[in-house]
């Protein structure tokens, strides 16, 4: 992938090297949750995400949905982070059974408490359009990034995956290919033949048909289910209960369903396990998004 080894290249050897799939759903994930909310808008919060997003000559929510991967991307220092780095996941340990802020977030600074933040300052009617736009821009990302399941937990320190290397069908996409990588994009890839292409990009009618497809698999009372936890105007306690999901489906399945041999290929059984997890995890954060976005833009 082109966008990854310049990173690797600006960035040199010796130092961490920070790639897009360290940070995200693939740019296609990202596309496709915003295209399922796109769809489900209030025709005042269409109205409302259609005034911020004309502020940069955006039209629709899937233009801005990888925004948050490519700031940042090659640190200021030598192996240093960029600052938001932090705000696309959290690492709860599969020891753990669930999140706890105090342990897993200590600095407040991770996906749970980013998430309610963005979305209170794109609720704010007082703050600058600037600022909501850019609020949107984040809120539209991390309930995508909230909603994969290794941006909710690690292993034996391995970074949601990111630092368990292996081939999948046989490819391990120029050393590349690792556990967060295949979350993120990999069988994406695979199952719906979404290739990203140089420089992050995505064909974004390819994304639409996609979502499109996905979107109709929704029924209404998996929506009405989905979006239960936003009742009560609390979104700190719904963001909570949609890492605990991610944490719980990592544990059972992202890592559960591992061949036990640590050497094997990754292909057909682990796709057979993994991909209705993904779809299902797609689903859901294009219809909470909606949800968040229908009560945040609800006045203007
Ligand atoms: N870096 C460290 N932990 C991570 C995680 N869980 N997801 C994505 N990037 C990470
Ligand atoms: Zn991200
Ligand atoms: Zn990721």
């Amino acid at each position: 992938m082109q966008f990854r080894l310049l990173c690797a290249s600006l960035i040199g050897a010796g130092s961490l090297v920070f790639s897009s799939s360290a940070f995200a759903w693939g740019p296609y994930g990202h596309a496709i949750v915003a295209d399922i909310a796109q769809e489900r808008l209030t025709p005042q919060a269409q109205k409302a995400a259609t005034a911020l997003l004309a502020l940069e000559n955006h039209q629709t929510l899937d233009q801005v949905a990888s925004w948050p991967d490519t700031i940042g991307h090659v640190p200021k220092k030598k192996g240093g982070a960029p600052e938001t780095l932090k705000w696309h996941y959290v690492d709860i340990d599969v020891s753990h059974p669930a999140y706890d802020q105090a342990r897993d977030c200590p600095d407040h600074v991770c996906v749970v408490e980013k998430l309610p933040e963005e979305i209170k300052i794109l609720a704010d009617t007082h703050a600058s359009a600037q600022d909501r736009l850019t609020a949107l821009k984040w809120v539209v990302h991390l309930v995508g990034d909230i909603h994969q399941p290794l941006h909710a937990a690690e292993r034996n320190k391995d970074m949601g995956g990111n630092a368990i290397r292996l081939t999948y069908f046989g490819d391990n996409a120029n050393g590349h290919m690792n556990l967060h990588s295949l979350w993120d994009e990999g069988v994406i890839d695979h199952e719906a033949d979404l290739h990203v292409g140089p420089f992050y990009s995505i064909d974004a009618s390819r994304a639409k048909k996609e979502a499109d497809r996905l979107g109709a698999l929704i029924t209404p009372d998996e929506t009405k289910y989905w979006v239960q936890d936003l009742d009560g105007d609390d979104v700190y306690n719904a963001t909570v209960d949609w890492a605990d999901e991610s944490h719980s489906l990592a544990r059972s399945v992202a890592y559960g369903a591992l061949p036990a041999n640590k050497g094997a290929d990754i292909g057909k059984d682990y796709t057979a396990l993994t991909w209705p997890i993904m779809e299902l995890r797609l689903e859901q954060a294009g219809v909470r998004l909606a949800a968040v976005l229908n009560t945040a833009l609800n006045g203007g």
